[in-house]
């Protein structure tokens, strides 16, 4: 299994946007931006749902898009894939003649954060709280009962490992890892 990273922000009120439309460059600190930018970078392969690379299409970008209405090589770097038939063992094999997948990054939305929670692949978080409430748009997760963004990991069996505090607003950055690894 490579190793997959989920790169996060969020809301203090547990929302990863207002809508389907709504990037997070729009809202996010600089410098939960740079370190975004940073693990995007680091990444051999960024994997996210329909919209979030609708949202930000990026044509030289190495993708795995999640998409049950459109699947195969979009671009030379791009491949969208049916996620209810592949699991995240079966990634690596499907890009491999592109680039080889050592390195992950998950980047949602939320039913993108659902799949890979469920599989148990994720072998760290990187969670950014933001200091500003949304009060209602998309969860981190379809089912996540609670408000507190921290709690919605913790819920789902991630431990936190390191916590800091990213400037003068407050941001929050904070690193989990599952504490029942796969
Ligand atoms: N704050 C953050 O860190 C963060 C993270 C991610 C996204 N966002 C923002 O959130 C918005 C998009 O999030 P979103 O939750 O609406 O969408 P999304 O996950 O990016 O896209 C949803 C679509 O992807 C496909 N998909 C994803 N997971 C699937 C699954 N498990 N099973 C089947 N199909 C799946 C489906 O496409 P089909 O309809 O084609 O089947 C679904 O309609 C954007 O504005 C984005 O910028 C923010």
């Amino acid at each position: 299994m490579p190793d997959y990273t989920l790169a996060v922000a969020t809301s203090a009120d547990g929302f990863i946007a207002r809508a389907a439309d709504h990037t997070p460059q729009s809202w996010a600190s600089a410098e939960e931006q740079a370190l975004f930018f940073a693990h995007v970078n680091a990444a051999d392969w960024a994997i996210m749902g329909r919209n979030t690379h609708l949202a930000a299409d990026k044509a030289d970008r190495h993708r795995i898009v999640f998409s049950t209405s459109m699947q195969g090589w979009q671009r030379a770097t791009q491949l969208w894939l049916d996620p209810t038939q592949i699991t995240a063992a079966d990634l690596p094999g499907m890009v491999a003649g592109i680039r080889p997948l050592n390195s992950g990054l998950v980047l949602g939305g939320t039913r993108v954060h659902d799949w890979f929670v469920a599989a148990n692949a994720l072998s760290k978080v990187y969670l950014t709280i933001e200091p500003i409430h949304f009060h209602d748009g998309l969860p981190i997760f379809s089912d996540q009962k609670t408000r507190n963004p921290l709690e919605a990991f913790r819920a789902r069996g991630y431990g936190v490992v390191r916590e800091e505090v990213l400037n003068a607003a407050g941001t929050r950055y904070i690193t989990l890892c599952p504490e029942h690894p796969e």
